[in-house]
């Protein structure tokens, strides 16, 4: 959840490395700290509390500088979010460490570490890598050997990138259950926890797989595997663009990409969809005859990711004829579970690198499921390279710790899922045709929706002073509450709920008054009328309504109802549609409120600890 940078180069290599932490800051951002190696051989660290802002200020008024160092930016696992507790950590002022990940035997090897001598400045899990890789130069290791041996004795979970001034020309970087990734530059040579921070000094990147530990110098990189043999992992030229990473004319990330949605799907469709139906083999090679294997769908996701896997549900049972269970993946990985004969398992992540969809996928693998689908927005990623078939959903960089278009296009991304299934094991003409034409008119349906803008922005002003707010909706629609009820959490911090509006008069009806805010997603379906009903029940008990519905459903105005027409939709593509008004909700109830809304507090955008 943290981001590293790093790098050995010639020139000055602070402010890059600064640079990159701040296209990183959605991975955290409670601290942040550099630490150099300076042309007269002085380790030079920087830590500051806060954003990575106030360290760029620090670097830029007065920080010596030099070419080779490392830098980081904090989401707090172990230690509160202090300067004692920020990256970089040092060992006697010699050896320099960042860290992404959690070292679970860290009790043991601080004791075991603190019987040799080596004293503790923090509270932190990371501080044990630097004095361990110490004590083992101490013996003799070089810097590579001693990190290559520290692997052997952490347990957990690590990317991590270490410096020494006595070897001022080289790092060490390992790689467990953390991403990292080298980027390869002229004369000089980097290292990030994402590509995106190193995209303004190279295109070319080498993944690291699990377990690697790679010597890097400015002219060379050498790779060895979990086995300490030398390997060669392949360079690959990057595809994402560095403006990924600008607001452009919004004022925050999240309303840009909100606003990107009509591109965004557009994006996902291109040149896998026309009117006659899907493309051949959009879901890769061998997908087709995997399906015809197909019994029954397992589905793992978290946060968001998991909500979007709730839809495809109702999608794939509805018109797949495939059976389809849904699990939130930190359950999932813990629980003793029966695969079905024939099963695949679907694992759906913006990022790719969730420690818990990772876990969930790697354990199915054992499992014996007949093969293992990502849904996924980020090429190379470690659920990408661990799955059978991958699927790129094409939001492009989704900066915004909360999700937007990344939800938008996963389920246009499920939806053809659907259709690709469907179409082996049948579907009827006038569903499929449906399903053709509802994907291909959703941007417009976008654009519409976005037009709701001013309106909803209006509306806000009634959610500022509340404290709850309860999302309702029914079928494909109560994972859409559930999503609507997440965003305005996250970035308002209201406290939300949300319930299939069946389920109102079993317990949460007792919840309504005239101080909460009840938010009713009301599309014109099939389960309009049992909705119309719920509605009843909640007006009945004084409850103050906010219904975004089709202007046919049949919902008027008044002093305790309001009605938002949103674009008349009563196809498939509702979920997404729906989605749109919710999404602008929270971002003006979080404005008004002035809250962060890219970094909301105690959040970071890629979960890879558990
Ligand atoms: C979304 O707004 C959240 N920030 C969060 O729930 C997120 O969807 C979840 O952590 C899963 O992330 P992933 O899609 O990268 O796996």
């Amino acid at each position: 959840m943290c981001g590293i940078v790093g790098g050995v180069a010639q020139r000055d290599i602070a402010d890059i490395l600064v640079a990159g932490l701040q296209r990183l800051e959605y991975r955290g951002y409670d601290s942040a700290g550099v630490a150099v190696i300076t042309s007269d051989g002085q380790l030079n660290r920087l830590r500051k509390t806060g954003k990575v802002a106030e360290l760029a200020a620090a670097v830029a008024a007065d920080y010596p500088s030099g070419g080779t160092g490392i830098a980081h930016t904090r989401w707090a696992t172990h230690g509160e979010p202090n300067e004692a507790n920020a990256h970089p950590h040092l060992s006697s002022e010699r050896i320099a460490v960042v860290h992404n990940g959690i070292i679970e035997n860290h009790h043991e090897l601080r004791d075991k570490l603190r019987a040799s001598g080596y004293e503790f400045s923090s509270q932190t899990d990371t501080e044990v890598l630097v004095h361990q890789v110490h004590e083992f130069i101490e013996q003799g290791a070089s810097l590579l050997e001693a990190v290559q041996k520290t692997a052997q004795v952490v347990k957990g979970a690590y990317g991590t990138v270490l410096v020494d001034k006595h070897n001022p020309n080289e790092m060490v970087v390992a790689r467990s259950g953390s991403p990292l990734v080298i980027g390869l530059g002229i004369g000089e040579n980097f290292i990030a926890s994402d590509q995106l921070a190193l995209l303004e000094v190279t295109r070319k990147f080498i993944y690291l797989e699990e377990g690697d530990v790679a010597h890097i110098t400015r002219h060379a990189v050498q790779v060895f595997d979990v086995n300490g043999q030398p390997v060669e992992r392949p360079v690959k030229e990057a595809t994402g663009s560095v403006d990924a990473a600008d607001k452009g004319e919004y004022r925050h990330y999240m309303l840009k990409e909100i606003f990107e949605q009509p591109t965004s799907v557009r994006q996902t469709l291109e040149g896998r969809i026309s009117t006659n139906g899907l493309a051949p083999n959009i879901f890769g090679q061998g997908f087709t005859e995997t399906v015809a294997q197909l019994n029954h769908i397992q589905i793992v996701a978290c946060g968001t990711s998991y909500h979007a896997a709730m839809v495809a549900r109702y999608w794939l049972e509805q018109y797949a004829g495939v059976s389809c269970n849904v699990e939130i993946a930190s359950e999932f990985r813990y629980r003793k579970f029966h695969t079905v004969p024939g099963s695949m398992i679907v694992t759906i992540s913006q990022s790719g690198e969730t420690a818990d969809t990772l876990a969930a996928l790697r354990l199915a693998k054992e499992h014996n499921y007949l093969s293992s689908l990502a849904i996924c927005n980020v090429d190379g990623s470690s659920l990408v390279r661990e799955s059978d078939f991958a699927f790129m959903t094409r939001a492009g960089a989704e900066i915004g710790v909360a999700s937007t278009k990344a939800f938008t296009t996963q389920l246009v991304s499920l939806l053809m899922l659907t259709l690709a299934i469907a179409d082996e094991k049948g579907i009827n003409a006038a569903d499929k045709q449906m399903i053709i034409d509802g994907l291909l008119g959703l941007p417009a349906k976008i654009e519409q929706a976005l037009t709701l803008s001013q309106p909803i922005e209006a509306l806000a002003e009634e959610f500022a002073e509340k404290h709850h707010a309860l999302f309702l909706g029914r079928g494909d629609q109560y994972p859409i509450a559930m999503e609507g009820s997440l965003k305005l959490k996250e970035i308002s911090y209201i406290h939300a709920e949300a319930y299939a509006a069946g389920e109102l008069k079993h317990g949460p009806i007792a919840l309504i008054d005239a101080d909460m805010p009840v938010i009713v997603v009301a599309p014109n379906n099939e389960l309009l009328e049992k909705l119309h009903s719920n509605v009843e029940e909640v007006r009945a008990r004084g409850g103050v309504l906010y219904v975004f519905a089709d202007a046919d459903a049949n919902f008027k105005s008044d002093e305790t109802q309001r009605v938002i027409n949103v674009v008349n939709t009563c196809d498939i593509t509702a979920p997404m549609v729906y989605t749109i008004p919710l999404q602008l909700l929270s971002y003006y109830v979080a404005l008004i409120k002035g809250t962060d809304v890219d970094q909301p507090r105690n959040l970071a955008k890629s979960v890879t600890v558990e």
